[in-house]
């Protein structure tokens, strides 16, 4: 018998027929993602289901899906998964890593001269047509190149935006749960700091952690205050690494100059006030959002189902222990 695999919402046509080939498919054509109460009913009897970072896979999840072999995330976070849990009951878990790291790195840079140089609300100005011609002291935004930057989370997306802040002559921080290689930090150009040099220290501050319990509100009211009042905050991680909320105090207060974020504590709503903050640039979670990454996360998601349906080792599993208990 063909494995039923579940699709919760929206992945290219090609990453289906890839499902399709070896499995029956259900997916969510309309795109919007399934309440908690119709992903419990849509998981029934299904062997895989290929979910986005929109669907929650808790252990109670799990545990009313005893059939349910592989979890097959289009994200390279999967803080949406309780892996633990899946380890515990033997269920396979992949990402997407590797193929969106350019992408988020470039959107990093977006963020991070978008928010300096106040490019958005000067186009909300032009756009308007309150903007009466130029003048000397309009829409002053502050220099990107040759100042600090600071990043927080030296893996792969981290280093691809340490790689492209050469090009702007910056001085760049960073720090990380553990230090990499020498020879990478002078490729790099980089310097390992603690934590709370690098928020002393950086005219940008730029978030590329993973979310755990360890690094949920990494940056909140206490490291809002270590940071210069000209600095900005960019987050292109995820939401929660953030206290969004202590986050719209900094920012109303001056503690900080401004924040371009792409991720939020809970999507899709802002913390209140956040909206109305003039000095940050908020983009709605589309850091990977090229249409090369995306299909290429759509695929290799496709591809880690199949063959964890298969028979075979799933290319980007999470949790090999998995195996190991078979
Ligand atoms: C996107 O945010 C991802 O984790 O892939």
């Amino acid at each position: 018998m063909r494995p039923k695999v579940l699709v919760t919402r929206k992945i290219f046509d090609e990453s289906l027929a890839t499902v399709a080939k070896h499995c029956d498919v259900e997916n969510n054509q309309r795109d919007i993602p399934f309440t908690p109460k119709q992903l419990l009913q849509k998981l029934r009897g299904k062997a895989g289901v290929i979910c986005l970072l929109t669907d929650s896979i808790s252990d109670e999840v799990l545990a009313k899906n005893p059939q349910l072999k592989i979890v097959s995330n289009v994200a390279v976070g999967y803080n949406n998964i309780d892996v633990k849990a899946a380890t515990r009951r033997g269920v396979m878990v992949t990402n997407t890593p590797g193929v969106l790291d350019d992408t988020t790195a470039d959107f990093t840079w977006c963020l991070i001269l978008a928010t300096a140089r106040g490019v958005v609300g000067a186009d909300r100005t032009f756009r308007s047509g309150k903007w009466k011609g130029w003048g000397l002291l309009q829409f002053l935004g502050h220099d990107v190149h040759r100042k600090t930057l600071g990043i927080c989370g030296l893996g792969r997306i981290g280093k691809g935006v340490a790689r492209r802040a050469r090009g702007f002559d910056m001085r760049v921080l960073y720090t990380d749960v553990q230090r990499v290689p020498e020879a990478v930090e002078r490729e790099l150009g980089v310097t390992f700091v603690d934590k709370e040099t690098l928020l002393q220290g950086s005219d940008i501050v730029t978030l590329h952690v993973p979310l755990f319990a360890e690094t949920t509100h990494y940056i909140g009211a206490p490291e809002l205050k270590l940071m210069k009042k000209t600095a900005i905050l960019i987050n292109a991680s995820r939401g929660p690494v953030v206290d969004e909320k202590a986050l719209v105090k900094a920012l109303k207060e001056g503690w900080i100059a401004g924040a371009g974020l792409d991720v939020y504590e809970k999507e899709p709503k802002p913390a209140p006030g956040l909206t109305k903050l003039p000095n940050t640039v908020l983009a709605p979670h589309v850091a990977s959002a090229s249409i090369e990454t995306r299909r290429k996360m759509s695929n290799m998601a496709a591809a880690n189902c199949v063959a964890g349906l298969t028979g075979q080792r799933p290319p980007n599993l999470v949790n090999p222990e998995v195996l190991a208990q078979r």
